[in-house]
């Protein structure tokens, strides 16, 4: 078995005007947790959107599994098996769970869409033991998503993709509307839930906080170009492209000696610069004229 799950290939992607994603390319490993930050309009979510196949790149190729999915053919040979190995998870469950129906129905309606015969007998049955899994009361079955707090359908989400047994979960800002301590707890749920299940995890924030303590690897993103890509220990001690080093001082230090050195967050970087090679696994754009 091939130890990339996920190759991104020089992919860009334009709407109209605005190239959203400006030719970037990575890898993720099986079972790695990949953290992508960037601030908003830095074209995340149209990367995770080229990486489900609900849009086609305008360049460049991706691959998932060795499966081309620009290809047409491929991806129709394998549409199922595509469907269900790749999940997302939006940042606002509130409008992506279907506010007309109950939690056991949503959390089913993927079994149900592939025919799936649930292992513990019925849908119910099955939905009960993904709520008590991500940490739900299975009281909870018969509520509507708005009878739940943000958190708890953060959970629901989460568990409704998990009846898939994906390979890949891609959580776009799965925390960003969530307060601080439920926000730690959805982060340990995730840490947890990839642990036990070994699922290749591609986790989107504009924050490098919140995908810190998670991630093997980070990638920062900068007005649709991957700007660095590094560990994640190595990104935080090493920090090379400006801008990365802009989003690390955003994040507030107790030490206040070392606020004031803030580069400036609003300053504009060269997007078009070379992308050089650090060591085996960091690499930066060149953001020097
Ligand atoms: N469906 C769309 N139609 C037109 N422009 C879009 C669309 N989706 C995103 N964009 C634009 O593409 C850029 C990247 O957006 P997006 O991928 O949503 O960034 P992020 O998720 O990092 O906030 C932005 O300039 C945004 O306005
Ligand atoms: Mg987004």
């Amino acid at each position: 078995m091939d130890k990339v799950l996920l190759d991104v290939r020089h992919i860009s992607h334009r709407f109209g005007s605005v190239l959203a994603v400006n030719d970037v390319s990575f890898q993720i490993k099986r079972g790695e947790i990949f953290g992508l930050v960037g601030e908003s309009g830095s074209g995340k979510s149209t990367l995770a959107r080229l990486i489900m196949s609900i849009y086609r790149p305008t360049v460049g190729s991706i691959l998932f599994d060795g499966i081309d999915l620009g290809d047409k053919k491929q991806l129709l040979q394998h549409r199922a098996m595509l469907q269900s190995a790749r999940q997302l998870i939006f940042q606002d469950s509130a409008s992506s769970l279907d506010p007309r129906w109950r939690v056991c129905d949503i959390i089913a309606e993927p079994m149900r869409l592939h025919k799936i015969k649930p292992p513990r007998g019925s849908y119910r049955a099955e939905a009960a033991f993904q709520l008590r899994y991500v940490g739900l009361d299975p009281s909870y079955l018969d509520k509507y998503p708005a009878e739940l707090s943000g958190g708890m359908r953060q959970r629901v989400a989460i568990a409704r993709a998990l009846t898939m047994e994906p390979q890949l979960l891609v959580a776009d800002e799965p925390v960003a509307s969530l307060d601080s301590p439920i926000r730690a707890q959805i982060l340990n749920l995730f840490a947890h839930l990839q642990k036990e299940h070994g699922f290749t995890f591609l986790l989107i924030a504009h924050d490098l906080d919140v995908v810190r303590y998670l991630s093997d690897r980070i990638g920062v993103m900068y007005r649709g170009s991957l700007v660095e890509l590094a560990p994640a220990a190595e990104l935080f001690s090493a920090p090379l492209h400006p801008y990365t080093k802009a989003l690390l001082s955003a994040i507030p230090v107790p030490d206040p000696s070392r606020q004031k050195k803030r580069p400036p967050v609003q300053a504009v970087y060269r997007t078009a610069g070379r992308w050089t090679r650090i060591n085996d696994e960091h690499f930066v754009r060149e953001a020097e004229a």
